[in-house]
């Protein structure tokens, strides 16, 4: 999953990406904005503004490593899931994770930088990813919190990715929000059988949307007026709704969602508007967010720690792997020879 990092700066302080037009070629860049203008696709072999490929680049490394660090939070209830049937659904789902990155990693290394460039961003710690995942998991109705807010909150901001003038992101993302529907049905199904259980059972989902709610709305970003790179991003075709519209969509879904399931979600301010056709909610904590954003939450250290330790105990399958094809293209060179 993931959502939130379009506008964040890798480097803080570094400055926003120019709106001006690339003074490297004019026509290249006449042909770039008119394909731009006609919503066609920009594919890796095509001429392409710096401006345009670092942001990709930025936007797509923090979207896989927002799917790697996300397969944390909720592997640490694999050995703990309450039945075969939940444990086998979250190997899977957690699993996705895993190949959703993959599948990122993959589309941002056809900009140029390489695997290792954008990992070892992540382990430096320089690079951000989503900060929705610096918040610990602490009962087993986390899990499903995660799957109905977290991967709702990340589905309605990657389908317009699908729709993005970058071919091998948009490609990308086809599969990926398949996979997220399926993670979001997961989590609030898991979340209906434990409303129809005990009272102890029923407080803890109560619990974990209390904790997640406002983390979720924040997930989407500071507001458009806080967001100079996005009109760039959507001049780009690149981004194609704003923070706020998108925010604005998740609430209006998941409220009814929260009827059903007979849950509160935690906002005294939450009410329909008749003449805005739309819920109005309350204040986000945007001091607490940029805290987490900028290292400061309450896992990042531990998240960070357990992917550089994954990273180094993963070596010797990494060694294994290109020696093995290494060994497969010696021998198929003497065959051919
Ligand atoms: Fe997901
Ligand atoms: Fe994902």
């Amino acid at each position: 999953m993931y959502t939130q990092s379009f506008n964040v700066q890798d480097t803080p302080g570094t400055k926003a990406v120019a709106s001006v037009p690339s003074k490297e070629d004019p026509a290249l860049q006449a042909a770039f904005d008119t394909r731009i203008d006609a919503d066609g696709r920009i594919e890796p072999q095509d001429w392409m503004p710096d401006a345009y490929r670092k942001t990709l680049v930025r936007q797509i490394s923090q979207h896989a490593h927002s799917e790697i660090v996300g397969m944390l939070p909720e592997g640490n209830w694999i050995s703990r899931a309450p039945s075969l049937k939940r444990k086998a659904i979250l190997i899977a789902k957690v699993q996705d994770e895993g190949g959703h990155g993959l599948y990122l990693y993959s589309a941002a290394e056809t900009l140029g930088t390489s695997r290792d460039q954008m990992l070892e961003g992540l382990h430096s710690g320089r690079a951000k990813y989503s900060s929705i995942f610096n918040y610990p998991t602490l009962t087993w109705a986390d899990v499903g919190v995660v799957g109905w807010l977290v991967d709702g909150a990340a589905i309605m901001n990657q389908v317009p990715l699908c729709r993005c003038s970058y071919g091998p992101y948009a490609r990308a993302m086809v599969r990926v929000c398949k996979e997220e529907s399926f993670h979001q049905r997961q989590g609030y199904e898991a979340l209906l059988v434990m409303m129809t259980g005990t009272e102890e059972q029923k407080a803890m989902v109560q619990d974990a949307v209390n904790r997640f709610w406002w983390k979720c709305l924040a997930m989407f970003g500071p507001p458009d007026a806080d967001s100079p790179n996005s009109v760039q991003g959507m001049r780009w075709g690149i981004k194609r709704i704003s923070n706020d519209d998108l925010r604005q969509k998740f609430i209006d879904a998941t409220v009814p969602q929260a009827k059903v399931l007979g849950v509160t979600l935690p906002d005294p301010d939450l009410k329909w508007n008749e003449e805005r056709q739309h819920y109005d909610y309350g204040q986000i904590d945007w001091d607490e967010f940029w805290a987490t954003v900028n290292g400061n939450g309450p896992c990042n250290k531990e998240r960070l720690a357990t992917r550089v330790k994954a990273y180094r105990e993963g070596e010797w399958v990494r060694d294994a792997a290109m020696a093995h094809a290494r060994k497969q293209q010696e021998r198929s060179m003497k065959e051919a020879a």
